[in-house]
């Protein structure tokens, strides 16, 4: 098990003017379990053929278990890797490929035939062991893929969409099943994905990464609740969060902030960072589930008139579509909320959690 450190990490391809990874400063813990998500293109995979030794950064250092990399070859660094294009052995059974890993390990012959077993039936694979990767579907290749990665016990994975070529069910299966996995046996792991789902549900720290440039290192909950900028809100939380254009002035007791046909005295922190400012443009953010049916409980907090567009029954819960004006909302209703398109509705907006971001910028200022 190991620490990996990514100091100033670069990556200049030729011929592309903008780096695919600018300046990445990363500490991996001893035995955490750390999720990279971003938009295609934004540098995970190239980040993690980095760490593999595929890539050699153009500018930066790469350090695991202490260690400097840079100039380590990548069969030497001890790491297991699934890549987004899982090479398996096309010559070997599955039996084979499984026990590959194991074999570089040197693991005696007889406990090789159990572990086999017990993986394969973990990853559903046990009555594929005697094909060919040829003659499975892209989602059973890529459970071998894992399973080989498994077996190896390196001092730490690297894994690349592991799970993208999966249905739903079978994924949701397999998260729980890696996250088991880590738990008994802690290995350092750095895990990619594009879903933020899998992100939130697996990492003990998440990367958010946008244009080759870190946006927050944070854990799921932080990143949630206290994102720092308008961009990583809106990656985090589905539907996602209302942006609304807003604007903060003072009036004769203090600061308040108006958005869409609302206004509402600022308080608390919010008031505390706006106290000073004469008038600032922001963007209002507000999560779908933090917009209401009005109570008028509270008579402090905004409230506006919509027109409902859409309703989405879940089961669970109601996704409602709405429009104020120009603007559309989307709020998360109880379910069977007895409303339906054309209607028109009072909202409130529950301020606890409300988020201003600077409208330039996207940073977020309270
Ligand atoms: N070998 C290469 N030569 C030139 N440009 C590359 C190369 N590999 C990646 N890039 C570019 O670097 C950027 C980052 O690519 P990368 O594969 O790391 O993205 P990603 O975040 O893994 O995306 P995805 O979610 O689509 O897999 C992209 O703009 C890509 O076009
Ligand atoms: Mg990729």
């Amino acid at each position: 098990m190991a620490k990996i450190v990514l100091q100033g990490v670069t990556k200049l391809f030729k011929g592309k003017n903008s780096a695919a990874v600018y300046d990445l400063d990363l500490e991996v813990e001893d035995g955490e379990f750390l999720v990279v998500v971003g938009p295609s293109g934004c540098g995970k995979t190239t980040t993690l053929r980095m760490l593999a030794g595929f890539e050699t950064p153009s500018r930066g250092v790469v350090q695991i278990g202490g260690k400097t990399m840079n100039d380590v070859m990548p069969k030497d660094r001890n790491l297991a890797m699934v890549f987004q294009n899982y090479a398996l052995f096309p010559h070997m059974t599955v039996e084979k490929n499984l026990a590959f890993g194991m074999k570089v390990r040197r693991t005696p012959k007889a406990s090789i035939g159990r572990e086999i077993r017990e993986i394969a039936e973990m990853l559903e694979i046990s009555e594929l062991l005697g094909r060919k990767p040829a003659e499975l579907s892209g989602g059973e290749r890529q459970r071998v893929a894992l399973g080989r990665a498994l077996l190896r016990r390196p001092q730490a994975f690297l894994l690349d969409e592991p799970l993208s070529n999966l249905d739903a069910a079978l994924r949701a299966q397999m998260r729980i099943e890696l996250k088991r996995i880590h738990a008994q046996y802690p290995v350092t792991t750095v895990y990619v994905t594009h879903d933020q789902v899998e992100a939130m549900t697996m990492a003990d720290r998440v990367v958010l990464m946008q244009g080759g440039r870190l946006q927050q290192l944070a854990t799921p909950e932080m990143l949630y609740d206290q994102p720092v900028n308008a961009f990583v809100a809106s990656f985090v939380g589905s539907p996602k969060i209302n942006l609304f254009p807003g604007r903060v002035v003072q009036d004769g007791s203090g600061p308040k902030v108006s958005f869409l046909t609302a206004s509402y005295a600022l308080n608390g922190s919010h008031g505390a960072t706006f106290d000073a400012v004469s008038t600032r443009e922001v963007t209002v953010g507000f999560r779908p589930e933090e917009i209401r049916l009005a109570t008028g409980n509270d008579p402090e907090l905004p409230v506006v008139k919509a027109t409902v567009e859409l309703v989405e029954p879940l089961g669970s819960e109601t996704h409602v579509v709405a429009r104020v004006g120009e603007l559309v909302l989307t709020c998360k209703l109880p379910a069977r909320c007895g409303l339906s398109a054309g209607d028109t509705v009072s909202l409130e907006f529950d301020t606890a959690q409300m988020k201003l971001f600077d409208t330039e910028s996207g940073i977020r200022l309270g």
